[in-house]
């Protein structure tokens, strides 16, 4: 469905935008259909530009995205594509005009999207899709944004992509803002979502949540893929260093603080891509080390030979 192919980003920056900053660098990935990849990073690693990207908010500057084949920069249909593709971003208030009660934002769709619905049949839909995302119809539609909750902000998110029949949800850092018990039900919410089909990229910083969420995660350092595949084989024998270090860095119920990080930290430890055979790079700076499990070069002394030579 979705492709990334060696997608770069190039921001230009300083007073005269006289500086380029590489905030992403040659990127590719896939995400299919009734598939959840998280996309997990520090912050400032280049997720949301990534998302943006994909979203149309910012342009490509090397490499391709394509839907289906085609090239989504060169798209005309701006409406088509939002169609099938659409975003929900970290913070659910600003996403809403603050004047607008809850059944404007849905009207707004009608407008856009369906003029030709009747009134009856599009009251069922929005019905339909509120009740698919365990909101209660009669109780936000009158209601202004600062009157609802931000778990019920985002639902309403949700609930808009649904009434749309996206088949891509791109969900940058959406549970960050919720509390605990919230988070678990927008979580459940994108499971169901996935299970009728919807293609899911789920943008965290948080390991935890990829881990509990995905089918597939790519882990992404200063804009480049270090390690991606399948989640339970990333998570459970990290390849890289920095997925190691990220992974030793998340608190456990039973870790003080103070403990070491785990030995295979330590500088010595082999590279895993220059470990792996020449056959196995079957992608640009990437070997696979197992079935659907990719690795990057650690930055360790065989590059830098390399490089020198
Ligand atoms: N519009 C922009 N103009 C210039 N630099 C930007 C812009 N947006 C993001 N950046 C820079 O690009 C890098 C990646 O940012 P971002 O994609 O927001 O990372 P993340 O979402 O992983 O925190 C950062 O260094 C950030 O400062
Ligand atoms: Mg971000």
């Amino acid at each position: 469905m979705l492709k990334l192919d060696g997608v770069s980003k190039i921001y230009r920056v300083g007073a005269f935008g006289g500086r380029e900053l590489k905030a992403v660098s040659d990127v590719s990935f896939e995400v299919g259909e009734g598939e959840v990849v998280s996309l997990i990073g520090e912050s400032g690693s280049g997720k949301s530009t990534l998302g943006r990207m994909i979203l149309r908010l910012a342009s490509v500057s090397g490499g391709t995205i394509t839907l289906d084949g085609r090239d989504i920069t060169s798209l005309k249909d701006r409406k088509g594509y939002y169609r099938q593709v659409q975003g929900v971003f970290q913070d659910p208030f600003s996403c809403y005009n603050p004047v607008f009660r809850a059944d404007r934002v849905f009207a707004m769709i009608k407008e856009q999207y369906f003029p030709q619905a009747g009134a009856d049949e599009w009251r069922k839909r929005v019905e339909g899709a509120l009740e698919s995302v365990r909101l209660d119809p009669g109780n936000v539609l009158g209601k202004y944004p600062h009157q609802l909750s931000g778990g019920q902000l985002q639902r309403m998110l949700i609930a808009r992509a649904v009434l749309l029949d996206i088949r891509l949800l791109v969900a940058d850092e959406i549970i960050s803002m919720l509390d605990a018990s919230t988070r678990i039900d927008v979580l459940n919410l994108l499971a169901d979502l996935r299970a009728r089909g919807l293609g899911i990229l789920f943008v965290t910083h948080d390991l935890s949540l990829g881990n509990y969420v995905s089918d597939r995660t790519v882990v992404l350092r200063h804009g480049k893929i270090v390690e991606m595949g399948r989640t339970d084989l990333v998570f459970g024998d990290p390849a890289h260093p920095y997925t190691r270090s990220l992974l030793a860095s998340v608190p456990r119920l039973h870790a003080k603080w103070t403990d070491a990080l785990p030995e295979d930290m330590a500088e010595d430890v082999p590279c895993a891509y220059h470990e792996a055979p020449r056959e196995s790079r079957t992608r640009p700076g990437l070997a696979e080390v197992e079935g659907n499990h990719f690795v990057a070069c650690s930055g360790c002394g065989a590059s830098k030979i390399k490089e020198k030579a």
